[in-house]
């Protein structure tokens, strides 16, 4: 038995398998490689200040503003300035990032950057170029042992220590994965809602099985909503990068009116959360929203937007010649485990990296292309600290019984899909968020009744969320009461919530 335990395949888990090597480390993913993470799908790139007018300081400010308020500044800027050394990694990985004859790289331009910074590939094609680099090396590391097809569904604690996960396995069986050192990297909590970007694993796993656990959980209120998500009924649903409305596509409604300009001075460039919103309206007053790059891109589309392309044309769309329809979809978690500047958990045993984890670099609000960014740097600080710490980690001792096989309860996670949608999404108001609390709470008791640990995680993570957002009685970057639609001064801080606080509301 190897004494590290990664759950998770995205970005962070296999970054972090790679810097751990040749330490042996266990990699426990839900599905085939490169299958079932949100980073394969990420179409921006790695924010990184590489040119010489840019700086980690500039890089820091605009992440700070971005997350409205309660981003911990130290941990911008610390993150900020590792950017270069992880890309570096990124780089002897064999991630193809866009360079210049001469190898320089080619940084392109997001919105709420006030500097060239996103490391791309290939237009729209970094999150699939940098996972396929990644899997190839993982694929050939010996010292990662790689168990795929088993689903994480409860931590093992001794004596106040994480000792390990019970995962399940394709039929439904549970199984102990002992070790002394976990880190949890199993992406964010999009499947909890019913229009999301993410794929059906992200499904808030991590924050369930470490709350009920007692880990710390931070800032959970805080979801991003994307707001060119491609509307043609697919789930989930595709992306329409950010860096479309960068290039200059607008948005308009059914009638061809832009609505962004009377909104923000910076129209579709307005930070994220505002442009979400934005679409709602259109979307909920039947009007419908469409980013239509046809004057802006136009015939350069599917050279420049190769995986936007092939979603439109899928659904029939040629976004060269028509306006795409949009909606604005979770994307996001900002919220997550708590995790200090080594990745470390509030509990002995267990890290988190990646969109599990929740470090204060996002605040209120995630500037584009600094998760990815997050999760090499956090990745790479977990497997320094872990293999610091190993030498005095207790053995985790042997296997206990594992709990009962279940199957997952399709309806009971639909129906936590809709209620997260309708009361939890772009906009909130305590009437609804009862509403919510109530049915939530409800679902949880029938699947602790059941011993369905997979309807109780998607239960408690949403139950984490929607009790985070009742507490939070102002608006905030991607939180948006419509009871109290301003900012509060004295609100300006990171949240905290227990199982219990989420559990007794
Ligand atoms: C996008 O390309 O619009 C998404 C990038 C991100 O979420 O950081």
């Amino acid at each position: 038995m190897p004494d590290i335990l990664i759950v998770g395949g995205g970005l962070a888990g296999l970054f972090c398998a790679l810097k751990l090597a040749p330490r042996p480390v266990t990699l426990l993913v839900a599905a085939p490689l490169g299958e079932g993470a949100s980073s394969a799908w990420a179409q921006g790139g790695v924010a990184a200040a590489v040119l010489p007018t840019d700086s980690p300081d500039l890089h820091a400010r605009d992440t700070a503003i971005a997350g409205a308020g309660i981003v911990d500044k130290d941990v911008a800027l610390s993150v900020a300035r590792e950017a270069r050394s992880r890309i570096d990694d990124l780089l002897a990985f064999g991630a193809p990032f866009d360079r210049d004859a001469a190898g320089a790289l080619v940084p392109s331009q997001e919105a709420a950057h006030s500097a060239r910074r996103i490391v791309r590939v290939k237009g729209d094609g970094a999150g699939a170029a940098i996972m396929a680099a990644l899997i190839a090396r993982v694929r050939a590391a010996p010292s990662i042992e790689i168990v795929e097809g088993y689903v994480a569904d409860d931590l093992i604690v001794r004596e106040g220590r994480v000792a390990g996960v019970f995962a399940r396995d394709p039929h439904n069986r549970l199984h102990a994965f002992m070790a002394r050192a976990a880190i949890l990297a199993t992406g964010g909590v999009g499947a909890l809602y019913a229009l999301t970007t993410n794929p059906p694993q992200a499904a808030g796993s991590a924050l369930a099985m470490g709350a009920r656990a007692g880990a710390r959980i931070a800032d959970a209120e805080f979801v991003q909503f994307h707001p060119t998500a491609i509307d043609i009924g697919r789930d989930p649903a595709p992306l329409a990068t950010e860096a479309l409305r960068g290039e200059g596509a607008i948005l308009v409604n059914r009638a061809g009116k832009r609505f962004m300009p009377p909104l923000h001075k910076d129209a579709e460039l307005a930070p994220r959360d505002i442009v979400a919103r934005g679409v709602f309206a259109e979307v909920a007053g039947g009007r419908g929203a469409f980013l239509d790059a046809t004057q802006a891109v136009g015939a350069a589309f599917a050279e420049k937007f190769p995986n936007v392309a092939a979603a439109c044309l899928e659904a029939g769309v040629d976004p060269a010649k028509q306006p795409i329809p949009v909606a604005p979809a979770e994307h996001y978690h900002m919220g997550g485990l708590w995790t200090d500047s080594h990745g470390r958990t509030s509990l002995p045993g267990l890290w988190a990296a990646g969109e599990s984890g929740s470090t204060g670099l996002h605040g209120a609000n995630r500037l584009a292309s600094n998760s990815l960014l997050e999760a090499v740097v956090y990745a790479a600080r977990a497997a320094a600290d872990v293999s610091a710490a190993l030498p005095s980690i207790p053995d985790p001792g042997a296997a206990p019984a594992a709990p009962p096989a279940f199957a997952p309860d399709a309806a009971g996670a639909r129906e936590i899909r809709q209620i997260m949608q309708r009361h939890v999404g772009v906009l909130r108001e305590a009437s609804g968020l009862r509403a919510a609390l109530i049915r939530l709470l409800a679902l949880r008791d029938k699947a602790v009744a059941a011993d369905n640990l997979d309807l109780r995680n998607r239960a408690e993570a949403a139950l984490l969320i929607a009790a985070a957002a009742y507490n939070r009685r102002e608006s905030r970057g991607g939180h948006f009461r419509t009871d109290f639609p301003q900012a509060d001064p004295a609100q300006a801080q990171r949240s905290f919530i227990s199982l219990e606080e989420a559990l007794s509301l």
